[in-house]
């Protein structure tokens, strides 16, 4: 069984689809071990309790300085023992330490094609705001590893997402969640839990039945 880590800011609907994935058997040999926000209002928090998940908040307000958050951050990853970080949704910079310490096992949502639109001020509506701004017909999200750059880091999964002519920042958002997301992350997850993910030369392969899978 992988032992998964979600960290969490806000909403959690991609933790609510790690969750129903689970469940109903799309993601095969996992187990959500425990919740982290950072946020002590997270609606991710109380659907982690509503699903008997532990969940745990670490607020930076807690602490004195950057460091420190860091370490108790890192703490309570530790006490939960993942072999999978998944964040979804967490707006806080991952510490260099814990990224050396979990290399390769930390993986992020974004929700555009990277390398457009990520990077530096791209997170949340701001991704958006940009692909319509930019006049783009097509965007999508894409779950890669985490390395210590920012959205840099080996792409396990992309979805495409067309753009259409009377989207607002909040629709495209919400398409992009319901389209691409949503499925896109249980597949990743999946598909590391079952031993089909393979980085070489910091690019990722899936390897085995990907059309069973629904990976295209
Ligand atoms: C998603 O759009 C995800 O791609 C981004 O943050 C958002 C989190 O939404 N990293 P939710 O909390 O999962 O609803």
């Amino acid at each position: 069984m992988l032992r998964i880590v979600v960290c969490v800011s806000g909403g959690g609907t991609n933790l609510q689809a790690i969750i129903d994935g689970i469940k109903s058997g799309r993601i095969r040999n996992a187990e959500i071990v425990r919740v982290i926000s950072n946020n002590p209002n997270a609606y991710a928090l109380e659907r982690a309790g509503k699903n008997n998940i532990p969940g745990a908040c670490v607020s930076p307000k807690d602490y004195g300085n950057r460091e420190a958050f860091h370490e108790a951050l890192l703490e309570e990853v530790r006490k939960a023992g993942p072999d999978l970080i998944v964040l979804a949704g967490f707006l806080v910079a991952i510490p260099k330490k814990m990224i050396e310490e979990y290399r390769n096992k930390i993986v992020n949502i974004h929700p555009s094609l990277i390398p457009s639109f990520c990077g530096k001020g791209y997170y949340g509506l701001k991704v958006h705001e940009g692909v319509l701004e930019r006049g783009v017909k097509i965007t999508g999200a894409t779950v890669h590893f985490v390395d210590e750059g920012m959205d840099t880091g080996p792409i396990i999964l992309q979805k495409p997402v067309a753009v259409e002519e009377d989207d607002t920042p909040e629709k495209l958002q919400k398409r992009v969640m319901e389209e691409a997301e949503w499925i896109l992350l249980p597949t990743a997850i999946d598909a590391i839990a079952n031993g089909q993910v393979e980085i070489r030369d910091g690019r990722c392969r899936i390897v085995g039945n990907r059309k069973d899978r629904g990976i295209s």
